[in-house]
């Protein structure tokens, strides 16, 4: 397959930061392609210079085989756009926000109205099509913008964190409806996210940006081999026990990671032994711990492993807690 993305030292700086920071990566014509990252990391971004709308401090980005800084009008007509931001009309009908979109976009008359049927079975809106979007739940909002941006069947379609914010039932319809056109009509899909379990679920390929570098590229199956971590065992202890802790792993055989409140190690396929083995060398030190747990790679640990450091919030402070997304919602 070729390329239809392609990006080449791309490097964008706002005074003296640099947002992007030697950008260098290909997209393949009916790929789903994540760019997963903390809030801050580069993705709005590097999807803005692909739109055209920014240009790129040194670097070059073709998109479907045109320069996105010489010529973005002609490589945008085959593009669909989803921004950070949900820009549905709230004082039209579902219907009418798709058919001025639709005009916009030339679409013959004759074709409109099977158009927008298309478009609104997409996002399972049919028996919501003479509702005002107004009246929407968000999850039913950002489903009408993704039909929309679909509506003059583009050949890609970019995304930017289509899903954040939005609840588990509408995270998976909007899933479902990117699964569906990238497997129907072969449209290649590039979206941003900051959910590790969407990029694992969704995308063919994912790539992970952080401070404006892209630092892992691959299939998540390679991202999680190249991590080479599973089953990571995780004790977290007062700050004074931390280093007792860290011995009592070591003792075991494990290779342990000390944090600012937790030891972590991967346990790999004989990580339920080697916590028993913990727990009883903890007690006859006795070890004061606060808990003991498994879990498989989180997005944290895969930050920990690439750049020894776990993933941060937004002000740069880092986050002491772990879950599926990066950086915020703990
Ligand atoms: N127009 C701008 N002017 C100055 N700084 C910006 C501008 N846009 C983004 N930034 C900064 O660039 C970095 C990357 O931002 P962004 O691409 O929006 O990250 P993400 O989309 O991954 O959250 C952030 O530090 C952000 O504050
Ligand atoms: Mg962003």
């Amino acid at each position: 397959m070729p390329d239809i993305i392609k990006i080449e030292n791309l490097v964008k700086r706002f005074g003296s930061l640099t947002a992007v920071n030697d950008i260098n990566l290909n997209i393949k014509e009916g790929e789903i392609f994540g760019l997963l990252g903390p809030n801050g990391a580069g993705k709005s971004t590097t999807l803005n210079i692909l739109l055209g709308l920014l240009a790129p401090t040194s670097g070059k980005v073709m998109v479907n085989g045109v320069d996105m800084h010489k010529d973005p009008h002609a490589a945008r007509e085959e593009i669909g756009i989803v921004t950070q931001e949900t820009v549905v009309e709230a004082e039209l009908t579902a219907e009418q926000n798709l058919m001025i979109f639709g005009r916009l976009y030339h679409i013959p008359p004759e074709e409109l109205q099977k158009d927008i049927d298309f478009a609104l079975d997409l996002a399972a809106l049919t028996n919501f099509r003479n509702a005002y979007a107004g009246t929407f739940s968000g999850g039913m909002k950002r489903r009408l913008e993704v039909s929309k941006a679909l509506m003059h069947a583009p050949k890609l379609i970019l995304l930017d964190e289509p899903t954040t914010g939005l609840d588990v039932q509408n995270r998976t319809q909007i899933w479902n409806l990117l699964r569906e056109i990238n497997k129907k009509q072969n449209v290649t899909i590039l979206m941003t996210t900051q959910y590790l379990e969407e990029a694992d679920q969704l995308c063919n390929r994912i790539g992970i940006i952080d401070h404006g570098k892209l630092i892992a590229l691959g299939t998540p199956s390679e991202l999680r081999q190249k991590i080479g971590m599973s089953n990571i065992i995780e004790v977290s202890a007062n700050k004074d026990n931390l280093q007792k802790v860290a011995a009592a792993f070591k003792s075991i055989g494990l290779n342990p990671t000390t944090l600012s409140n937790k030891v972590t190690a991967a346990g790999g396929s004989s990580a339920t032994k080697k916590i028993e083995l913990l727990i009883k060398e903890i007690s006859s030190k006795k070890i004061e711990i606060q808990n003991i747990s498994m879990h498989e790679p989180t997005i944290d640990d895969v930050f920990l492993k690439l750049t020894g450091s776990q993933v941060r919030d937004e002000s740069g402070a880092f986050t002491g807690g772990r879950g599926s997304m990066m950086g915020r919602g703990r």
